[in-house]
């Protein structure tokens, strides 16, 4: 449009699940990425409580906002452009970041993009990489998620699996709650595998009856908790180092087998692997290594970025609006919880 400033600052919310979250970007690139964990609140319950997690991004959410404009040092009148997560996840959770940010963009007259939480985390890589080529073969992972996505180009999402059942997160999630070792599961496991001997406890993978890229995790839950049982162990048996490294390489090697079905057929340029448990060292190492065999260049988020953070939402409303810009509040933005 002529004589139309072009946008510059953009603000991103994100309340899809237990961490309020707001981010400034310029020109795509962030500024400030603030997140607030309710980790603390859900822990005694060794998962996540939704109600709670609705009114806890309540109370929170004008703090965190207020947080990351004072960190960008950008002015609430100077954003130009709103982004907010519509989906999917919890519903209460969603409602609260996107009454905000459609409040907040309607009363500054400015435009809001609706933003796919799980399209959001496969961004997180090109925040720190712009030079990923495609077509791009992703793995995303998280609490929530298990899916398999084939993008021939940017903005281009071809869902080839996803779990029929509990996510990768929720399997090591659940496994924790079980031996009382704290939530989240994930991060704990990691901790407490380390230096564990991963083939001393021996899972079938899970495998899939139908062909296709579909995940299944919640055999291969019932699998450990039959061995927890069977074996007596504890959060102070001598042998749970080594039971949470068989159970950790277990996961990995399940999520990886299907990635590298899909590789022979689909052969990407380059490999993404994205979402919280992303951040889990052996899993990294492993999708490296599965990446280094077909030479291919591989791309996991740095650990900030593969959990919940708004600054991935600001970075795909920006590509988005590059894309096909939208002009105005559409107060008809709604939330989606799956
Ligand atoms: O992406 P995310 O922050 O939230 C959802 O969108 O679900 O992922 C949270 C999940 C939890 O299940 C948590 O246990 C897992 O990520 N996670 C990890 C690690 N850090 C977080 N799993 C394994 N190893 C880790 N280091
Ligand atoms: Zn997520």
């Amino acid at each position: 449009m002529a004589g139309k400033k072009k946008p510059r600052f953009l603000l991103a919310v994100e309340t899809s699940c237990d961490e309020t979250s707001a981010a400034v970007l310029e020109r795509g690139r962030i500024l400030s990425n603030v997140i607030l964990s309710q980790d603390e609140i859900h822990s005694p319950y060794g998962g996540v409580v939704p109600e709670l997690a609705s009114r806890q991004h309540i109370k929170s959410i004008d703090y965190v906002i207020g947080e990351s404009l004072t960190q960008a040092g950008v002015g609430l009148g100077e954003i130009d452009l709103y982004a907010v997560t519509q989906g999917p996840g919890l519903i209460g959770s969603l409602l609260v970041g996107l009454t905000f940010a459609k409040g907040l963009a309607f009363y500054f007259k400015k435009p809001l993009i609706g933003v796919d939480h799980l399209q959001a985390h496969i961004e997180a890589p090109f925040l720190e990489n712009d030079r990923i080529e495609f077509p791009v073969l992703a793995l995303l992972v998280s609490g929530g998620h298990t899916s398999l996505y084939f993008l021939e180009k940017p903005l281009d999402y071809r869902l080839l699996g996803k779990t029929r059942d509990d996510a990768a997160g929720e399997c090591l999630d659940k496994v924790a709650k079980f031996l009382k070792l704290g939530y989240p599961g994930g991060p704990v496991i990691e901790r407490l595998a380390r230096g564990g001997d991963s083939s001393r406890f021996h899972f079938s993978l899970p495998r899939m009856k139908t062909a296709g890229y579909d995940f299944s995790f919640s055999g291969l839950k019932t699998a450990a908790l039959k061995i927890i049982r069977e074996n007596g162990l504890s959060a102070e048996h001598p042998a749970l180092r080594d039971f949470l490294a068989s159970f950790e390489e277990t996961v990995a090697r399940a999520l990886l087998e299907n990635m590298h079905k899909a590789l022979e057929e689909f052969r990407p340029a380059s490999l993404i692997l994205c979402g919280g448990v992303a951040r889990n060292t052996r899993l990294r190492t492993r999708f490296s290594e599965l990446a280094e065999g077909y030479r291919l260049p591989s791309y996991v988020p740095s650990p900030r970025l593969c959990t919940d953070n708004a600054g991935m939402v600001g970075a795909l409303a920006w590509k988005k609006y590059q894309a096909s810009p939208v002009t105005s509040t559409d107060l008809d933005l709604d939330a989606y919880p799956r």
